[in-house]
């Protein structure tokens, strides 16, 4: 379905506002003809139906195109909202999240153009300034065989085709009890844990926390029970790729995180990867161009290098599309195959270019903001001093520099979820 796209949406004669408007009346009409069928049809006629995510995606991606592509779209808009709304309670949660949607619309729509591009003829460019190059690529098309169960499990648990996704076993069970606290309390429902052993299943099934515990015969399971960090890491890429197959975006977080917003709300959805940085501040998170001096060289003494702090493979969105797969294929490749780091290889494959024997991944990337998804160097260096930062409510606080990591993440829930103002002061900045 993704797959359908027209080139027409390209043609110069339809401005901003015809697509404005044809978006809002296609949305409308699609209303209109759902509440129509749920009316008609309270039990639906499809049994699986695609989400309403994806409805919007396609139209918001087809609005200039010729008027009889709209009455195709409207057809098919009204017969996802209808089997989507079984029950007419919740066909009002559909309307609202229409809204939502239509609020989304702009952001979505410039993503859906790129996708189109991708897809579409060869074109000449346009005028100077004008010309954006690609890095939404299109979702993959969904593949339940790959999974069935945790297909089903998705279809219950995601939200506009999005998820978190935490791996964990018993060796990180105090935290994972605080990261699903939080996430409770902040009113996320779309989150799964995949349990890597029984403790962890039980645990989460004793607090309603949404669970998938991988089938035993599987082979790369016996790694998750008896594996070490190390082996825990490739798999985590391994598992991963399911759900990309399965057509969901997933947000992978690690459990040593606290959940302070909704992270979706603040998600741009426009790359393969969108990712939290290492970095602690504008330059080491975004990037900047490190003068290597060279005296001997004279004239030319300055060499200048292109510098950025590693991205955290502990806390990323990534969006099923070809290259993120490609992304998790290698990074597990190469975990297998090699004794490395999992977040170096991760930051390896993402950013180094082609070369004379190597061919890049070339996806397209995004540097989350580090004030908004924190690390823990971030916070304890330099937020909790600063009159201004510490009032700030990020959305995640990731515990990742230091290693008493569950007191300060009990910390960092004191201090901004209960407002103990002094809740920070106990902890050095770094590890003693
Ligand atoms: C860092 O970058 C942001 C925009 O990305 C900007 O608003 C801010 O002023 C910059 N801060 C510094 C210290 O340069």
């Amino acid at each position: 379905m993704m797959g359908r796209r027209d080139s027409a949406l390209m043609r110069k004669d339809t401005g901003q506002s015809i697509r404005r408007s044809r978006i809002a009346a296609a949305i409308a009409v699609g209303i209109f003809l759902g509440c129509v069928f749920a009316f008609f049809y309270p039990d639906g006629f499809f049994v699986s139906t695609p989400p309403i995510h994806h409805s919007v995606d396609i139209s918001n991606s087809e609005i200039a195109s010729s008027s009889c592509k709209s009455s195709e779209r409207i057809n098919m808009l009204k017969s996802e909202f209808v089997a989507a709304s079984n029950k007419n309670a919740e066909l009002k949660k559909q309307l609202r999240e229409l809204t939502e949607k239509l609020r989304l619309a702009e952001q979505r729509k410039d993503n859906a153009q790129k996708e189109v591009l991708v897809l579409g003829e060869q074109q000449k460019a346009g005028p100077f300034g004008t010309v954006k190059g690609v890095r939404t690529n299109p979702h993959v098309v969904p593949d339940e065989s790959v999974n069935p169960r945790l297909a089903k499990i998705l279809e219950k648990v995601a939200i506009k085709r999005e998820v978190i996704v935490a791996l964990a076993n018993s060796n990180v069970r105090d935290m994972l009890e605080v990261w699903f606290t939080n996430i409770k309390s902040v009113g996320i429902t779309n989150y799964l844990v995949v349990a890597l052993d029984d403790d962890i299943a039980n645990l989460c099934h004793s607090k309603d926390v949404p669970v998938y515990k991988r089938d035993p015969d599987e082979g790369i399971d016996s790694i998750a029970r008896i594996g070490g960090n190390h082996e825990v890491s490739g798999l985590k890429f391994r598992v991963l790729r399911e759900f990309l197959q399965l057509g969901y975006s997933v947000l992978l977080s690690d459990v040593d995180i606290v959940y302070l917003q909704n992270p979706f709300d603040h998600l741009y959805r426009d790359s393969d990867v969108e990712s939290m940085t290492d970095g602690h501040n504008n330059m080491t998170a975004y990037g900047f161009n490190d003068v290597f001096d060279e005296p001997q060289m004279g004239w030319a003494r300055y060499a200048h290098t292109m510098r950025i702090w590693v991205y955290n493979s502990g806390f990323f969105y990534i969006r099923p599309t070809i290259p993120s797969i490609e992304l998790l294929d290698r990074v597990a490749g190469r975990l297998s195959r090699e004794k490395a780091w999992d977040q170096a290889v991760f930051n390896e494959e993402l950013f180094f270019p082609s070369h004379p024997g190597y061919d890049g991944l070339h996806a397209s990337r995004r540097t989350m903001d580090y004030y908004l998804f924190m690390n823990s160097k971030v916070l304890f260096k330099t937020v909790r001093k600063d009159s201004k930062l510490s009032k700030l409510k990020p959305v995640i606080v990731h515990i990742n520099y230091h290693p008493d990591k569950f007191q300060r993440m009990k910390a960092v829930v004191d201090y901004y979820v209960n407002g103990n103002q002094d809740a920070l002061k106990p902890f050095p900045d770094g590890s003693e």
